[in-house]
């Protein structure tokens, strides 16, 4: 009985709306978060006319309504691009504009932020290194702040199975780095991982990454294969160290050759005043002889020295300019 005086009286006051020209209201008003956003939607009015146009407002739990969108013709208002804090709790109302006339406004309920939004997967990828498996694990970007700055408390659980024995599968749980070696694992058989993120103050229920799967290498070959390798590269090491050891003198007189400067780099030491080129940086006092030792194999003294001093005397120094 009173359900029937009821849709009575709400078609009473429909027709009596339409009969006023009053415009219906958006329905279906919300806002959500993910990544920290903040979306304002809501469902057109039913039969909406054309060329309706909306306007939004919206407001922290301690403030006042603040413009957000205005005169759009869209069904939704991405209102993170107002100022909104990370910790703020944020509700919105959304009204409908033909011409003159507007609809009521219509309100949504609040969400708190960091509490509620909807914190999407990480991104995960996978590298075979021999017989483990290495996890790495890339937070999702966030459009105000970053994760862990706004959860001080932020690890992963990694679980990981052998591909069709998800029932068995192992889980690694409050992982804080982002980058995971998975150990103990058998040669050549394909694992698949999925990681979530916990943190301990947001409640909206959590989206595990996608499943990756990669094969794990052959125990057999690559320990040996390391070692050929690393027998090469001693034995190329020893060699290139004996070769110097017995052939050292014509080495350092290929490297250290008698010295004497090139005859245009000698002249322009000297025609250029202004040279910035400065190879010995205090002319006035006694210039150390440049000198070159070289052993001799077999010699008794053991050591020859040779001096350029002279040489270099007057054509460096007199040119060098002083940095001080
Ligand atoms: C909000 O910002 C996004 C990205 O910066 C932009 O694509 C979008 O149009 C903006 N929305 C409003 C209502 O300004
Ligand atoms: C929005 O539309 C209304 C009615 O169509 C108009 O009166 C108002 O000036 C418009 N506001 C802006 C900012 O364009
Ligand atoms: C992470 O692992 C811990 C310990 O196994 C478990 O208590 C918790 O429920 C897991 N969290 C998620 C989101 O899987």
């Amino acid at each position: 009985m009173s359900a029937a005086v009821c849709v009575f009286i709400l078609t009473l006051s429909t027709l009596i709306g339409v009969v006023l020209g009053v415009l219906s209201s958006p329905t279906n008003v919300q806002v959500t978060s993910r990544n920290l956003n903040l979306i304002l939607s809501w469902d057109p009015p039913a039969e909406a006319p054309n060329g309706l146009i909306y306007t939004t407002e919206f407001k922290s739990s301690i403030g006042l309504y603040n413009p957000g969108c205005i005169n759009i013709t869209t069904f939704q208002c991405e209102l993170s691009n107002f100022s909104i804090t990370s910790y703020g709790t944020y509700s919105g109302k959304v009204r409908a504009l033909l011409g003159e006339e507007a609809s009521p406004w219509v309100e949504s309920k609040s969400i708190t932020l960091d509490l509620e939004t909807q914190i999407s997967p990480p991104s995960v990828s996978l590298l075979p290194v021999s017989q483990t498996l290495e996890v790495s694990i890339k937070d999702p970007e966030f459009i105000i702040s970053s994760l862990r700055n706004v959860y001080s408390k932020v690890s992963y659980n990694i679980t990981y199975w052998k591909e069709g024995q998800e029932n068995q599968a192992e889980t690694l749980s409050n992982v804080h780095q982002d980058r995971v070696v998975l150990k103990k694992l058998d040669p050549s058989t394909k694992y698949c991982v999925q990681v979530r993120i916990v943190t301990l103050r947001n409640k909206s229920p959590i989206e595990p990454s996608g499943v990756l799967c990669e094969r794990t290498s052959d125990t057999d070959n690559s320990p040996v294969v390391a070692a050929v390798v690393a027998c090469v590269l001693i034995a190329v090491a020893v060699a290139v160290t004996t070769l110097a050891v017995v052939k050292w003198k014509s080495i350092s007189h290929f490297l250290w050759p008698k010295v004497s400067l090139p005859l245009h780099f000698e002249k322009s030491l000297l025609t250029t005043p202004e040279s910035s080129v400065c190879l010995i940086t205090q002319p006035t006092e006694e210039i150390a002889p440049l000198s070159i030792i070289t052993v001799e194999e077999g010699s008794p003294e053991g050591t020859k020295e040779t001096s350029y001093s002279k040489q270099l005397h007057g054509t460096v120094g007199d040119n060098c300019l002083l940095s001080d």
